[in-house]
């Protein structure tokens, strides 16, 4: 039997080598010929090294059928679908699209086919100078997209009992974005320890995007070459009598296209625990691909959860750019502040508008939980000493977080007295912790006050037009029925206030301020 099968099987086995042979090739010429008709077919990326190890990958995942390309487009933190497509291999134009909470985000790429390479251009705006990039050919499969994992039900989150009056510290993002390093946070560190700013309140120091490498085998976050060992450099900021704190998203990605926690958060939350961290930013970013607006509460009640499972006290900042009125769920997900809009910029108009746009948020601020109108720009350039000492008074009034965004290695004594200006510190750090609201307003001149504890009030006159501009109060306005007392917290001066009305000059885009009491 098993002879007569042998014998059979000989001739059975040759037509089929050769069957599998002639199938094989029609394989062969099949792929072959939808590469040469519909060449764009296949998962291109375009890989740009970063100088810190790491390295920035857009992926174009395209599928061409004739003149149609299909597919999609991974940059940074964004996932767009190709919605449009004009063209083919010799010249053509994609359109991308994404849904990013209530808007819609789009992007443009023109391409060619050159060789077995991709030469692609981009504008961020139609009159920007377009930006040129080369894709090859990557795996299939490469850069995809993670599966979206499933969100936990809302529970109120546990108060961590941290940020008591609003954080106070440093930033790196303002003034170093992708440069900051190991070297420049000690110096930092250094800096904030000696020149005075540690003894009016300052002490976290705060790492933000592109610290990240990649993962371990076992999935535990890595940094990249410029902080070779964050648990010494956490040891160092101790030392100095002051707290780290770092970065990262819920998203696969950070804003600048980094390594995020997504479905890592508790094995994050080990990791910063165990490197010493004090505080984590954790932004928004990449989530957007993953998740809608409305999901934001789980996403952040997750990474809520995960610190306070870490075992070490970690203050919580949400960073998400105020969408969702954060400001009514924020605590209850466990943040100690929330960003309330999107990013500042070290310009009057920026500052301004962020500054004086937080009226209606202050009933949400309390003792552990603060509104979060971004960090500070004093002493980056971009505005005047007047222009700095508004923003460092209306920052106070907001009972908002006091992150200096500056080099402190290297500021002049006059930036460091308006960062330093305890009196003006003292109105930010008040115990009773309510936010301060607008009273008055004219066309360009407003006046806010704060109530303060033990019966006090900071009262605040800004000047929001580029000419000096005159403005009173009347004290009873305010609720100043006795004979008012008042100290001006920039000249560092009681001033006489008698009589029931008061008037002063202010600077173009200058601020006065008070604390105001009653005898
Ligand atoms: C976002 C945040 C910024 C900063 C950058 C970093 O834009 O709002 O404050 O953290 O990301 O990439």
């Amino acid at each position: 039997m098993n002879s007569k099968l042998y014998r059979i099987s000989i001739p059975m086995i040759l037509v089929m080598l050769l069957a599998v042979l002639s199938i094989g090739n029609r394989v062969v010429h099949f792929v072959s010929a939808q590469q040469s008709n519909d060449p764009l077919t296949g998962n291109w990326v375009v890989r740009n090294p970063n100088a810190d190890g790491t390295s920035r990958s857009t992926y174009f995942n395209l599928k061409q059928e004739g003149s149609k390309i299909t597919g999609s487009i991974r940059v940074t933190q964004f996932y767009y679908l190709i919605k449009e497509s004009i063209g083919g291999p010799e010249s053509f134009t994609i359109i991308g699209a994404m849904q990013d909470g209530k808007s819609e985000r789009k992007v443009q790429y023109e391409g060619k086919l050159l060789g077995d390479e991709l030469h692609l251009t981009t504008r961020r705006r139609p009159t920007d100078k377009p930006t040129e990039l080369f894709a090859r050919r990557a795996p299939a499969g490469e850069g995809a997209m993670p599966a979206r994992i499933a969100l936990p039900a809302l529970h109120k989150v546990k108060d961590n009992g941290l940020a008591r009056t609003p954080p106070m510290g440093w930033n790196s993002w303002n003034k170093f974005a992708g440069r900051v390093d190991d070297a420049t946070v000690r110096s930092i560190a250094d800096a904030m320890a000696s020149n005075g700013m540690k003894e009016a309140g300052y002490v976290y120091v705060n790492i933000d995007d592109t610290w990240e490498g990649g993962r371990d085998a076992q999935g535990n976050i890595q940094t990249n070459k410029k902080f070779p060992d964050m648990k010494a450099l956490a040891d160092y900021v101790h030392g100095k009598g002051l707290k780290l704190g770092i970065y990262s998203s819920p998203g696969p990605n950070t804003c600048a296209g980094y390594e995020g926690s997504y479905g890592h958060e508790e094995q994050d939350a080990k990791t910063y625990a165990a490197w010493g961290i004090d505080y984590l930013k954790y932004d928004w970013c990449g989530a957007r691909t993953i998740y809608t607006d409305e999901e934001m509460p789980a996403v952040y009640q997750k990474m809520g959860d995960a610190l306070l499972a870490s075992g070490r006290p970690i203050v919580y900042s949400l960073c998400q750019y105020g969408r969702l009125d954060v400001w009514k769920w924020g605590a209850d997900v466990g943040g100690n502040l929330w960003r309330t809009t999107g990013d500042i910029r070290d310009a009057w108009d920026s500052m301004s508008k962020i500054g004086f746009g937080q009226n209606e948020l202050a009933p949400w601020a309390k003792s552990g939980h603060w509104n979060d109108p971004d960090m500070l720009e004093i002493g980056n350039g971009g505005m005047s000493e007047t222009e700095y000492k508004t923003h460092m008074s209306l920052w106070a009034i907001l009972a908002a977080p006091l992150l200096a965004g500056n080099d402190l290695r290297s500021m002049t004594p006059e930036i460091l007295a308006i960062l330093t200006n305890r009196e003006v510190i003292d109105v930010n750090q008040d115990k009773d912790g309510k936010q301060g609201k607008q009273v008055w307003k004219s066309v360009d001149q407003e006046i806010w006050t704060r109530p303060l504890s033990g019966g006090k009030q900071a009262v605040a006159f800004f000047n929001r037009s580029a000419e000096p501009a005159k403005v009173s109060i009347r004290w009873a306005d305010i609720g100043i029925t006795g004979k008012p007392r008042a100290r001006d917290l920039w000249l560092h001066q009681d001033i006489d206030v008698s009589g029931p009305e008061y008037s002063l000059t202010l600077p173009g885009h200058g601020v006065v301020m008070l604390r105001v009491s009653s005898k």
